[in-house]
């Protein structure tokens, strides 16, 4: 088959799904992330403020949690994706949005990866604004490499805090002609409103997901099943396997 080559700019947005089959817990699913927690006690900066200590150790256990989990076919496929596209498509672009905060889609050797809601795997001093690649705990208030304060607080974004890189990511949705949605509820925006305005701005949309999301009826086209079976099969069709 040849490459899809129709296409030149593809957006794709991962949401927990993708890294389901890696043994990193979804949010909303049964015994999901917001069921074993308060959404408001863990992941809002209210709660930080309430009890810095709870919030400190959620996410220190999840920054331990997602060293031991491994990318899964999906990551792998979307990575291959990443390397190959440009010679297949005489120079197209491919840009993975991502809400996850794991670094699955780097460790599987994506590059062009935006984390919308920052990453576990790096934190922010609150003193000097610096940030710095971390893996360890934030418990004990180790000091800020940059400025020694007391002040690092998880990178990751909280309910009622800004997405990041909110206009890369709309500049890149302008200029794509497809945008595909793997393994996301379409539960939290802005990332649900995503499908909406690649559409208005002429492209084409596809949804790989377990279960039909909020969003589905914005797609062109909806598969349902596992990511780690849906995502290699695209990127085959797409790549012209
Ligand atoms: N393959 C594909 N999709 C899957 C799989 C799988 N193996 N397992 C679960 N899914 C789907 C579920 O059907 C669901 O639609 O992945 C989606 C996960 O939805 P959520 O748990 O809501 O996660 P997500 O959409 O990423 O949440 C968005 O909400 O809580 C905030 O900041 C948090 O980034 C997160 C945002």
């Amino acid at each position: 088959m040849a490459p899809m080559t129709r296409y030149r700019n593809i957006v794709i947005l991962t949401g927990a799904g993708v890294s389901a089959e890696s043994g990193i817990d979804t949010f909303r699913s049964a015994g999901g992330l917001w069921e074993q927690h308060r959404v408001e006690d863990v992941a809002t900066p209210e709660g930080f403020a309430r009890d810095p200590d709870l919030v400190l150790r959620f996410y220190d256990m999840r920054r331990v949690a997602i060293q031991t989990k491994v990318p899964n076919a999906a990551h792998e496929a979307l990575a291959r994706l990443d390397r190959e596209w440009a010679g297949r498509s005489g120079g197209g672009e491919v840009l993975i949005v991502t809400q996850n905060v794991d670094d699955l889609h780097e460790r599987a050797g994506a590059l062009n990866v935006l984390h919308m809601h920052g990453e576990h795997l790096t934190v922010w001093c609150t003193a000097c604004d610096a940030r710095h690649r971390w893996t360890g705990p934030l418990i004990e208030r180790p000091p800020c490499p940059a400025c020694a304060a007391p002040s690092l607080r998880p990178d990751v974004v909280w309910f009622g805090e800004v997405p990041y890189r909110m206009d890369e990511i709309t500049e890149a949705l302008a200029r794509a002609d497809l945008f595909v949605s793997i393994g996301t509820s379409g539960a939290v925006y802005p990332a649900a409103g995503f499908v909406r305005l690649a559409r208005e701005l002429g492209a084409d949309t596809l949804e790989l997901n377990l279960e039909r999301s909020q969003g589905s009826a914005w797609f062109d086209e909806t598969r349902l099943g596992a990511a780690s079976v849906l995502v290699p099969q695209w990127v085959g069709e797409v790549l012209g396997d």
